[in-house]
């Protein structure tokens, strides 16, 4: 059975079952993404308030040449690597600048959702119809190890969109690490961080006036019921989105409104929630420029330059392995 575990179950189930058994409860937004939570995200993506894609469309859109000429050794061929890679509408901008300055690279996206995927080569090849796109669906922590193989060429790769705030302090430079365990010296890494500001912008992002980050939210309840299936009833949970400006974190909770009991037929268990109990959802890390070089040098990297927007509300860092 594709992902199953030790005790039979997939992984996904396994998680599922540790995050409701723990107290406080918890479910890990990585399984936000099937089909379904990646086209909630793409609508997230188009709010008002959520900023950060924005942020990093005006960075592309502004300094296609300058990122360019960052990633050094300007005649050489490369593999354009991104992970994560979602619709990859940002990506499309700065793929056009790289035309446009004569760049020789092959573009491998590497997404969790096919959906995703599969819109994403579609559009591209369209758009660029002379590119080389190697995509590929899959959890791009696993595919970090096959990048070593790749080595005959220089390899850019991309972490964009704040990705990496999902991950807890250790997780990032546990990541990074394992990053750096696979890139060469001349290979160069460009990861989008979303920047501490005003406390009441970034909780908008994630508290937005539509009710898509609800949805958001809920979604993974959805999934737990049709994957794993589960009685999980949406409407007695709340969503709740907080931000504390010392951590620098936004956090976001579902909580149940009454006392209720939920079945997971795949874990053969039953789940029990008391009125207000939450369950830990998601964190959106944010950073300051101390925050991403400690980031850097802890995981072995150093910053070859930082790009931001008009706003400085958000930070592609370039970095490349430190000698
Ligand atoms: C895709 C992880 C960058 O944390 O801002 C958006 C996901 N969650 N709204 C983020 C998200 C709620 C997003 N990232």
């Amino acid at each position: 059975m594709k992902n199953s575990t030790k005790s039979g179950h997939s992984a996904f189930a396994e998680d599922v079952d540790k995050g409701l058994s723990a107290d406080p409860k918890y479910l890990s937004s990585k399984y936000f993404y099937d089909d379904e939570g990646s086209r909630l995200f793409r609508e997230i993506m188009k709010l008002p308030e959520y900023y950060l894609t924005r942020s990093e469309m005006e960075i592309f859109t502004e300094q296609g040449p300058e990122i360019f000429e960052a990633f050094g050794r300007n005649s050489d061929p490369f593999d354009l690597i991104e992970l994560g890679a979602g619709d990859g509408i940002k990506t499309a901008v700065l793929v056009e600048h790289l035309i446009d300055e004569g760049a020789d690279f092959r573009f491998v996206p590497i997404d969790i959702s096919s959906e995703a995927i599969d819109s994403l080569t579609g559009g591209f090849h369209k758009r660029f119809p002379s590119l080389r796109i190697e995509p590929e669906t899959g959890d791009y922590f696993a595919r970090l190890e096959t990048f070593r193989e790749k080595s005959d060429r220089r390899k850019i790769i991309l972490f964009l969109g704040s990705n990496i705030g999902n991950f807890s302090r250790e997780q990032a430079v546990g990541f990074f690490r394992d990053l750096r365990d696979v890139v060469n010296t001349g290979d160069r890494v460009l990861i989008g961080f979303d920047l501490h500001k005003n406390p009441r912008t970034i909780l908008n992002a994630y508290d937005d006036s539509l009710g898509v980050t609800p949805k958001f939210n809920l979604n993974l309840l959805k999934r737990i019921n049709r994957e794993l299936g589960g009685d999980f009833d949406p409407d007695k949970f709340i969503h709740y989105a907080s931000y504390h400006p010392i951590e620098r974190a936004a956090r976001s909770f579902l909580i149940s409104d009454e006392d209720q009991t939920v079945r997971i037929e795949a874990l053969g268990k039953e789940y029990r929630f008391r009125q207000w109990e939450p369950i830990f959802m998601e964190i959106s890390q944010k950073y300051d420029l101390q925050m991403i070089e400690e980031l850097a040098s802890e995981s072995g990297f150093e910053i070859v330059r930082n790009f931001f927007d008009g706003n400085r509300f958000y930070a592609d860092s370039m970095w490349k392995p430190s000698a």
